[in-house]
């Protein structure tokens, strides 16, 4: 029988981690010893995978000794200092965070689009998209296929966890800070009053009750950081490098799911019977459209949900071969830890049968 793998999870505290955490405590059989390693500061801390109760380890190059598969959950520039330190360590890495994934030797892997990816690391590293783009990925590749995708003009919704513990801890404390303010009603729309500069972290504005059209840092030509990876990371994703992509990234004061607005165009004719027909059986959407009964995808239903929902399917007379649609995941799951647990997946059944 093949050895079980080990499996580490770096940056196990973060609220990736922590989904991290839950799902590979549900595929517990599969592994070996399951590691969890963090900044120093949290070395020492106790944290459950499912029954377990296991002690987190200090990041450092003996934290990697006898791990084979490493699911890394850490800021961009703590991943380009470590995961190379692991590569080089013979573990095969999983990295979320954006410092590897536009690298030609480096696979950014979506099991829906590019299974076959995963088996093609050279450098031992393999990406997860970013969570916006891991959102659309399922619906555009099922769509891809049989269509053609030749552009996509797209605006998000997302969520305040997307921007780690950090980003969820501040809109809590906001909407706290706000609920505590008597006759908040007679104040009309000025929240600033309520909300002063220190709560303009760390999105660069309030959230609460408001929204704010900057997710990432400034690029060039006013794009920022987050809309030039739904462009890039959907391209090497789909293996469309002249994908027409315009994309504005939105930030709404809802706790866990990113929602997409789509206006896709294909090559070939569509229609929304088609769509559904195609959706209704893709790998990792679930297609929730119904109108008529009120049923459409919302984030408040995505919060611990496996697939990406996918409805609103409409058509405009206006635009020839093309559909408008919205598109919702839970940011941590198919966004982050489930695309990179398939992703795991891949390359576990890939090592057991080499052994
Ligand atoms: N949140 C999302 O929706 C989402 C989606 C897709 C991808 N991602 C990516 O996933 C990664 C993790 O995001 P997150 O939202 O989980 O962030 P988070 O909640 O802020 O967690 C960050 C994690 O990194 C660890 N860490 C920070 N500095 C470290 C250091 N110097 N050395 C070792 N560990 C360190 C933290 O450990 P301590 O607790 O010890 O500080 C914590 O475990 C990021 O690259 C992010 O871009 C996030």
């Amino acid at each position: 029988m093949a050895r079980k793998l080990n499996v580490a999870i770096v940056g196990a505290t973060g609220v990736v981690g922590s989904i991290m955490r839950r799902l590979i405590a549900a595929e517990r059989g599969n592994w070996g010893e399951v590691r969890l390693i963090a900044s120093p500061r949290s070395a020492g801390k106790q944290l459950d995978v499912g029954d377990e109760v296991l002690t987190v380890q200090a990041i450092g190059e003996a934290a990697f000794d006898g791990i084979d598969i490493a699911h890394f959950d850490l800021p961009d520039e703590v991943s380009a200092e470590w995961v190379p330190v692991a590569a080089a360590k013979g573990v095969v890495v999983i990295d979320k965070s954006g410092h590897f994934r536009m690298d030609p030797d480096v696979p950014l892997v979506c099991r829906e689009a590019n299974p076959g990816e995963a088996a093609n690391r050279p450098k031992g590293i393999i990406a997860n998209a970013n969570c916006t783009t891991l959102a659309l990925i399922p619906t555009l590749a099922a769509l891809n296929a049989e269509f053609g995708l030749v552009s996509m003009s797209v605006a998000s919704y997302q969520a305040a966890s997307g921007s780690g513990k950090e980003g969820l801890e501040a809109l809590y404390a906001q909407l706290q800070k706000i609920a505590g303010v008597e006759g908040l009603g007679t104040m009309g729309s000025d929240l600033r009053l309520v909300l002063g500069e220190e709560f303009d972290a760390p999105f660069g504005a309030p959230l609460a009750l408001n929204v704010v059209p900057k997710v990432g840092g400034w690029k060039d030509d006013g794009w920022t950081s987050e809309e030039l990876k739904v462009r890039n990371e959907s391209r090497k994703i789909l293996g469309l490098p002249d994908l027409k992509v315009a994309s504005t990234c939105v930030r709404v004061p809802v706790a866990v799911g990113h929602s997409q607005v789509v206006h896709a165009t294909f090559e070939r004719e569509v229609t929304v019977a088609d769509a559904h027909r195609v959706l209704g059986a893709a790998d990792g959407v679930d297609l929730v459209d119904d109108p008529a009964n009120g049923v459409f995808p919302m984030p408040i239903d995505s919060v611990g949900r496996s697939g990406t929902q996918v409805g609103r399917i409409r058509q405009s007379v206006d635009f020839p071969n093309s559909l408008e649609f919205f598109v919702v995941a839970d940011n941590l799951m198919k966004g982050a830890a489930l695309n990179s647990i398939e992703t795991a997946d891949l390359v576990r059944r890939e090592l057991e049968a080499a052994q």
